[in-house]
């Protein structure tokens, strides 16, 4: 493990979880809400969190052999799809045990490629973030799951189906516009603009704010917002826009609730939340993205 050591202000804690010797930190604000950050695996972390503990839950989990966040017990390198959306359904599991009845969860959630293509002959420009060697989606033998090369998975859709089969409610399948175009170098197909953010619930009755995207006169169910142009400084997370969260919060979120995000990466939720003058928690894996957010969370 990591150097965990930063230097602390007055109104930073940093303390030990009892059952797994992890670190977490405690904080406020200025302004006086109140911040947590814990490492650890999501699933591990929420076991030990209250029931009906949030309003509302804003994430985005690592994608499907997309990354490489350096981390063991990392979710997103496994070796069938249905191992990946077991893992992911499972900490959605804890996260609707910890959702209030009222609350409403944002899952942001993008696609992946069966390439099927074997072992990279060329130079990887993305290797530099690839340790990954043969990636599951680029094996021969179609996933398990008889895949033809070059198909499009539908990894948003089959997590959102196991969550639905494991008792939550799926009510809207927002479209994220990504307005700037992602950089696919393809030409056999059209370049995808567009990722999923399903608004999941658990209960009939629950908190949310049509009016704020009536009132600006947007789409409902599908968000223009402009990706980040490039990744944070000295951390490898795949931050989303801070508007995107707003958005979400402006809906789902009643004043002065409660967030979390249990795949926190650099802490745009959390940051996000308690700019609005809500209290954020946010779990990460890798303990340099915990620290950076310590100490971006800190100087609010
Ligand atoms: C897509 S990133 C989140 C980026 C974040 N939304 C932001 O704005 O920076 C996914 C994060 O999940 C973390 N992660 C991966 N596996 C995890 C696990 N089992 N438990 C908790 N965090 C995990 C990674 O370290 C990474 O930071």
């Amino acid at each position: 493990m990591q150097n965990n050591q930063i230097s602390l202000p007055i109104n930073v804690t940093q303390r030990r979880h009892t059952e797994t010797s992890l670190p977490f930190w405690e904080g406020e604000t200025l302004s006086g809400k109140s911040w947590a950050v814990y490492q650890g695996q999501a699933k591990d972390v929420l076991s030990g969190i209250d029931d009906n503990s949030f309003d509302c839950v804003v994430t985005s989990p690592p994608y499907y052999w997309l990354r490489d966040y350096e981390t063991e017990n990392q979710i997103g390198l496994e070796d069938t799809v249905s191992e990946y959306v077991n893992a992911l359904a499972s900490v959605m599991d804890q996260v609707q045990r910890v959702l209030k009845p009222t609350g409403v969860m944002f899952l942001n959630i993008g696609d992946t490629y069966y390439s099927g293509k074997g072992e990279s002959k060329g130079q990887d420009r993305k290797s530099k973030k690839r340790r990954f060697g043969l990636r599951a989606v680029d094996k021969s033998g179609g996933l398990g799951i008889g895949l033809q090369p070059k198909t499009l998975i539908g990894v948003p859709w089959r997590v959102a189906i196991e969550m639905s089969a494991r008792k939550w409610t799926l009510r809207s399948a927002i479209i994220w516009h990504r307005a700037g175009r992602l950089n696919e170098a393809v030409k056999d197909r059209p370049r995808r603009s567009y990722e999923y953010i399903f608004m999941f619930v658990k209960s009939r009755r629950y908190y949310f704010n049509r009016d704020a995207v009536v009132d600006q006169n947007i789409e409902e169910d599908m968000w223009t917002i402009t990706a980040r142009p490039r990744a944070t400084p000295g951390i490898k997370t795949a931050p989303f826009p801070d508007e995107l969260v707003r958005r979400c919060l402006d809906v789902g979120c009643p004043p002065k609730g409660s967030v979390l995000d249990p795949f926190a990466g650099s802490g745009t939720t959390l940051r996000v939340a308690l700019q609005s003058k809500r209290s954020a928690t946010g779990i990460d894996l890798n303990i340099d993205f915990c620290e950076y957010m310590v100490t971006s969370l800190q100087k609010l």
